[in-house]
């Protein structure tokens, strides 16, 4: 199959929606990371998303909607204390857990009874949405396990000749998913960290709430694969720990190693390779998957200092755990 890069305009629409009609996939921009969307309704269009991605049969889809009015369309039960949340976060990088409506296939959510529901505040993204006149199911527009695309050309690295067409609108806003809540009992829990942070939600909710991420059993399935893995061997060491960072840099015998961290960490690093995540944690939101799809290239070890814990920090220091593996340091 040839795979089209083609710039969001009317035309390309047009060319995705009749590709969505007929049971194809299209990769397009989000604010957050590109998405690998089909018609959630179309069981055969959802199951080739998996295929495609190389995903786990377990780990449930997100549906993408264009406006908030559409929630009843697709999930049930929608408590009151949502509301504030959507009036706030919808448009935007925030992904609610309802019960699952009846008419949304089970292969959607991996034959869960819930339903992860997201509205993308890219215009892009919904325009795209709004002309497939249905539901959008979409992870990620990456293979399996390696980070999340944050331009068109990174979706093409992976799914080049899987899938017909990929809208191009440049780079990704944030660049990090978004933040994954159940709200199904009015006792929110945090399933993924993304891209609003969890001071943001308890701030709109009026309460705390519980993060779900780090357990042995998350419920958002797919958190517990290795992820976001660039073809490189990753070590993550937490913010502030300096000297085991410079211990560790001076003790791998790789020919090829660099350190990536925030900017004001980088001074410790005299003499060693260093690669810049950005200032605070919503540049490094933005830089890390571009910066791990470039590292890859040109080095053999990437030592990661965590961000400082607060705000997208926490978000970034999620992913890179997970890109880490077993190589853990705090
Ligand atoms: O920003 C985003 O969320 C991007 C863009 C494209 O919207 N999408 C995305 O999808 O990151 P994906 O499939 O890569 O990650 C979805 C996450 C997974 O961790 C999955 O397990 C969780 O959401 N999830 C989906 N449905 C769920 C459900 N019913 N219950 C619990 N977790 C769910
Ligand atoms: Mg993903």
């Amino acid at each position: 199959m040839k795979t089209e890069i083609l710039e969001t305009d009317e035309n390309s629409l047009k060319k995705a929606a009749e590709i969505i009609r007929q049971g194809g996939l299209v990769a397009f921009k989000t604010e957050t990371v590109y998405g690998l969307g089909a018609d959630a309704f179309n069981q055969t269009a959802v199951r080739s998303i998996f295929e495609v991605k190389g995903r786990p049969a377990d780990n449930p889809l997100i549906v993408h909607l264009s406006d908030p009015s559409e929630i009843k369309t697709v999930a049930d039960n929608i408590p009151n204390s949502a509301k504030k949340l959507i009036d706030r976060f919808m448009p935007g990088a925030l992904t609610l857990i309802f019960d699952r409506a009846s008419r949304v296939p089970k292969i959607v959510s991996a034959g869960l009874d819930t339903v992860a529901i997201r509205i993308p505040s890219e215009n892009s993204a919904r325009e795209f949405i709004k002309v497939c006149k249905t539901p959008i199911a979409a992870p990620s527009a990456n293979t399996s396990t390696r980070p999340s695309p944050t331009s068109a050309k990174y979706v093409f690295d992976d799914l080049n000749g899987k899938i017909p067409l990929i809208l191009d609108g440049g780079e990704c806003a944030i660049g990090l998913e978004s933040t994954v809540l159940d709200i199904r009992n009015g006792n929110p829990v945090i399933l993924r960290q993304g891209g609003i942070s969890q001071d943001e939600i308890e701030n709109v909710l009026g309460q705390k709430v519980k993060n779900n991420f780090s357990s042995d059993r998350p419920i958002a399935p797919g958190m517990k694969y290795r992820h976001y893995a660039p073809n490189a061997i990753m070590y993550y060491v937490s913010y502030g720990n300096e000297e085991k960072i410079k211990q560790l840099y001076n003790s791998i015998e790789a020919k090829t190693k660099v350190i990536l961290a925030t900017d004001e960490s980088l001074m410790h690093y005299k003499g060693m390779n260093i690669s810049s995540l950005g200032k605070d944690g919503s540049e490094a939101a933005h830089n890390l998957f571009r910066l791990l799809r470039e590292l890859e290239k040109d080095y053999e070890v990437i030592i990661a200092e965590g961000c400082k814990e607060q705000g997208l920090g926490r978000s970034v220091n999620s992913r890179l755990i997970k890109a880490a593996g077993e190589n853990i340091l705090v």
